[in-house]
């Protein structure tokens, strides 16, 4: 028996299938593995070899095959790369005309695929909505579509057609097709588990902007295809993309060193980012496991030379759905805080140890989860990089976790707190409750003697912040 495994294109099985020919290779010897990944559809662009290889004098086969076979290569079901073989086999050994014989039981399930897949390009010509999606200058259109069938390739064209001043992008689960006006590119499919409403819509396209510059599914060279050159000044993004390109290949190693358990976000931070590109960056980050159940990456936010710079544990359910930290009942505490304090939350950098959401499912609730040891250290070279850049005066740490992080184990923060500490990440270092601890009390008392400390604790920072020996320095160029 032998296996062969083709991309999932019919290009792919045609040359595979003329070297089968070539070897005589009898149908029931052979075994079809299917790999189709559509970064392996964005290599096979770069194929050396011809996608019309000049057909093999020896094979030569009726063009209506030809014409069907393609089509019912874009069906999903798995078997069709044999029953296609079986049935060349069959062109090309005595039965040329096989395709007249609506008995034989290959030839009715190759009608079978061609009317399935006819259908549902029908469908995606007929269903396709697009929606606008404006960021700054930037104005495209955005659809989502769930095919039956694998006919994102083919049926693009159609789109170009209709669409071709439009710069647009259609997402599937299995592949995304492209206009930029010019060109049409391909890549691996969005994911989503339901079609998204309307607004659901921006946010997956802008997720799933950011992780087509995740290395794991996306090399240099197609990226570098998906974007050429020449329009990425035209694109907010544009000036991210160097400093992602840059890492890509580190966070490539890091990756096959590792597989399936990488352990720190080191390799996905690019070097001389600024905080802006740093967040961009985050979004492509597998430095550990909580990526993989997360919504989105909850980066910390801020003025870039913000003199207070505050530190979470982990963003909640809503901060991941919404993408930003502190905006649920915790941060409504500490915006409540904040403002007793007298400190303006637009004036801090606000961010979290962890940048990922961790949780337990228990029935359709997401329950959180108190990052691991693991986790915090795997994540914490974000947070290095983002005081190192921000360079405070002062620094809160809300909580155990982040008061672990920044000042080491073993203390309380009911001993910690209230007081400032020395800190190798900016002059003042203070420590203070989680603003959780103020919801989590178990008496009313409790929670308005936590809340009290921690508007205390706040207003000593701000102080801190302002003493003049920590006096804004003139930012690193
Ligand atoms: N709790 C945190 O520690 N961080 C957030 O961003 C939200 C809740
Ligand atoms: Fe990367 Fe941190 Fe998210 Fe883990 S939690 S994937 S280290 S950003």
């Amino acid at each position: 028996m032998r296996l062969v495994a083709i991309d999932g294109t019919y290009d792919a099985w045609q040359r595979a299938a003329r070297r089968l020919l070539a070897e005589q290779r009898a149908p029931h010897t052979v075994t079809w593995v299917d790999e189709t990944h559509p970064e392996r559809l964005l290599d096979g662009l770069d194929d050396d070899e011809p996608v019309n290889a000049p057909p093999n004098a020896a094979v030569t086969v009726p063009k209506a095959f030809v014409h069907s076979a393609r089509r019912a290569a874009l069906h999903r079901d798995p078997q069709r790369w044999t029953v296609l073989y079986r049935l060349l086999w069959q062109v090309t050994h005595g039965h040329r005309r096989v395709l007249d014989d609506d008995t034989d039981a290959d030839v009715r399930r190759l009608r079978r695929f061609e009317a399935q897949v006819g259908r549902d390009i029908h469908k995606m010509h007929a269903f396709v909505r697009f929606r606008e999606v404006v960021d700054g200058d930037d104005r495209r259109y955005v659809a989502w579509h769930r095919p039956d069938h694998l006919i994102v390739a083919a049926v693009a064209p159609f789109f170009v057609e209709r669409f071709r001043v439009m710069r647009w992008s259609i997402l599937t689960p299995d592949a995304c097709a492209h206009w930029d006006g010019h060109r049409l590119t391909l890549t691996p499919g969005a994911s989503a588990a339901d079609a998204p409403s309307h607004d659901a819509l921006e946010t997956l396209w802008r997720t799933y902007y950011a992780s087509m510059f995740n290395p794991a599914r996306v090399n240099r060279r197609a990226m570098v295809k998906e974007m050429p050159v020449r329009h990425w000044a035209t694109l907010p993004e544009a000036s991210l993309i160097p400093g992602l390109l840059a890492s890509a290949e580190a966070r490539v190693a890091a990756m096959v060193a590792h597989p399936g358990r990488t352990t720190s976000a080191r390799p996905f931070i690019p070097p001389d980012a600024d905080v802006r590109e740093l967040a961009a960056a985050a979004a492509t980050c597998a430095g550990c496991e909580l990526h993989r159940a997360a919504t989105q990456v909850v980066f910390g936010e801020g003025p870039a030379q913000a003199r207070l710079l505050v530190v979470g544990e982990q963003p909640g359910d809503e901060e991941d759905q919404r993408g930003r930290p502190f905006v649920g009942p915790a941060g409504q505490v500490l915006d409540d805080a904040l403002a007793a304090a007298g400190v303006a939350r637009d004036a801090l950098y606000v961010t979290n140890v962890v940048k990922h959401f961790s949780f337990r499912r228990e029935g359709t609730r997401r329950l959180h989860e108190r990052p691991r040891a693991a986790e915090s250290r795997a994540c914490r070279p974000w947070l290095e990089r983002e005081m190192a850049l921000v360079r405070p005066a002062a620094i809160v740490c809300l909580g155990s976790v982040a008061m672990e992080a920044l000042l080491g184990p073993g203390r309380r923060v009911s001993d910690a707190r209230g007081r400032r500490h020395d800190s190798p990440w900016a002059p003042h270092l203070v420590v203070t409750y989680h603003p959780s601890a103020v919801l989590r009390a178990s008496s009313a008392t409790e929670s308005r003697d936590i809340r009290a400390a921690l508007v205390d604790d706040l207003r000593l920072a701000a102080t801190l912040s302002r003493d003049p020996a920590t006096a804004p320095r003139t930012p690193d160029a």
